[in-house]
């Protein structure tokens, strides 16, 4: 397993390229299963969950093309199997987005059951229930989600609390069924958003993304599209945190900044300086410390859950006392353990971490426990005194494209040690 070595102190100065969206790009991913028709989607992230997701989409005999960098080709007309095995699933949960489309498109999947992960249960009740009220007859057992549906039917369906990848999973089953969808206290996220455009270009029916009500009138088939990927608005708020954290002064390129309005905000009241353009932001700290800022996390287009452990980093450092809420995951803190390894001053009831900002953080040997956690440990080494030894970074291989390429080109001491 690869490690990452960081040595702090270094004050990031300079740009960085966004990628595109993670948690967009496996949903689109999913849906070219809805169309015989060629599908080319561009601004592809170079992450290990689009590996996986390519797997994933060979092993249903979908064709795969990749034609230049971070451009991928998809045809879904001559798959061989609806089965996504354990192995898979295992190695990424949102593998669970091909049932929907899968049920739309051939009537019939067979998903094993995504377990938990360590921020939480995870459970896919929802996506589910969805189905079975659109028709399908949906059995679980021996750890796999067995569904079959002659043609899905639109119905009313509410979703408590709310998902993303429940709504999507939705949508995608909705847009080749017979009449209209309705689904209420939808996700929000611009990922759900970027998905309905995607499927609108295919030639679907879909209304209202982005508001807790979305509408979808099925469609009998769906044609081939050449889609770009939204950017990623976590990796860009995770280099926006890491500006602010050394002290120094970082322009995101490529970014839509109407989606990251919110951790603008936080980062002025942070006291850092925020210039917005048509597609960059730029953070500047100019060397200050900063001022601790109160965070609930919420779904969109409140706080982000996954901008959490970034921000909690920034508050163990700054002057004063602050409270991180996180009200999405049940287990979202297990970042907290590790900065305690750093000296870091927090205290941890529940769903609430307290936390005294501390003069310096202290370098030492941590482990990466999920994908966020990760970004968390990253920001925390950078701005600690001495070296910083990361481990188990395949999880921040997952939704970080090239991590230490980019934090060096900003100044960072990183390097990766490959076991
Ligand atoms: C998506 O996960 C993202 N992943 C997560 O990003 C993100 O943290 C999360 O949404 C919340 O924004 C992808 O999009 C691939 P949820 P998802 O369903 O859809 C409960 C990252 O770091 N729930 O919105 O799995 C669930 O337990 C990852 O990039 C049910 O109870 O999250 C949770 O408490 C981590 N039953 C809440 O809903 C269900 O059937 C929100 O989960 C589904 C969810």
């Amino acid at each position: 397993m690869d490690k990452l070595l960081i040595t702090g102190g270094s004050i990031l100065k300079g740009q960085v390229d966004i990628a595109g969206a993670k948690n967009s790009v496996l949903p689109l991913m999913a849906a070219t299963l809805l169309t015989d028709e060629v599908v080319e989607l561009s601004n592809i992230p170079h992450l290990q969950d689009v590996t996986y997701a390519i797997q994933l989409l060979s092993g249903f005999g979908v064709d795969v093309c990749l034609t230049e960098r971070m451009t991928v080709k998809f045809q879904a007309n001559d798959l061989t199997s609806v089965e996504a095995s354990y192995a898979i699933v295992k190695s990424m949960r949102a593998s669970i987005l091909a049932l929907g489309p899968l049920l739309a498109k051939q009537g019939e999947a067979k998903v094993a059951l995504p377990g938990g992960c360590t921020i939480g249960a995870r459970p896919v009740n929802i996506h589910l229930d969805g189905l079975r009220a659109m028709g399908a007859d949906i059995t679980v057992e021996d750890g796999f989600i067995h569904a079959k549906a002659d043609r899905l039917k639109g119905t009313t369906f509410e979703m408590h609390p709310v998902t993303v990848t429940g709504t999507e999973n939705l949508m995608m089953a909705a847009v080749l069924a017979e009449g209209e969808m309705v689904l209420k206290n939808a996700a929000c996220e611009p990922e759900v958003v970027d998905l309905a455009e995607f499927l609108n270009a295919m030639g679907a029916q879909v209304s209202g993304a982005g508001t807790s009500e979305i509408r979808i009138q099925g469609v009998e088939k769906l044609h081939g599209v050449e889609y770009a990927v939204v950017a990623d608005r976590i990796e860009a708020g995770t280099y926006m945190v890491a500006a602010a954290i050394t002290g120094g002064c970082v322009r995101v390129n490529h970014v839509n900044v109407e989606h990251l309005q919110l951790i603008t905000e936080k980062l002025i009241q942070a006291g850092a300086e925020v210039t917005v353009g048509s597609d960059w932001i730029e953070v500047d700290m100019q060397g200050r410390s900063p001022v601790p800022v109160n965070i609930e996390t919420a779904p969109y287009p409140d706080f982000p859950t996954d901008m959490q452990a970034q921000f909690l980093a920034l508050n163990a450092v700054a002057n004063g006392d602050s409270t991180v809420i996180e009200t999405v995951f049940e287990n979202r803190f297990m970042h907290v353990p590790e900065l305690l390894k750093m000296k870091a001053d927090i205290q941890l009831d529940g769903r609430c971490a307290t936390v005294k900002g501390v003069q310096n953080l202290v370098g030492a040997t941590v482990s990466a426990t999920d994908l966020r956690a990760s970004a968390c440990m990253v920001l925390a080494a950078l701005v600690a005194k001495g070296d910083t030894l990361i481990e188990q970074v395949h999880h921040i291989d997952r939704g970080y494209e090239r991590i230490e390429e980019k934090l060096g080109s900003l100044g960072a001491t990183i390097k990766r040690l490959h076991a």
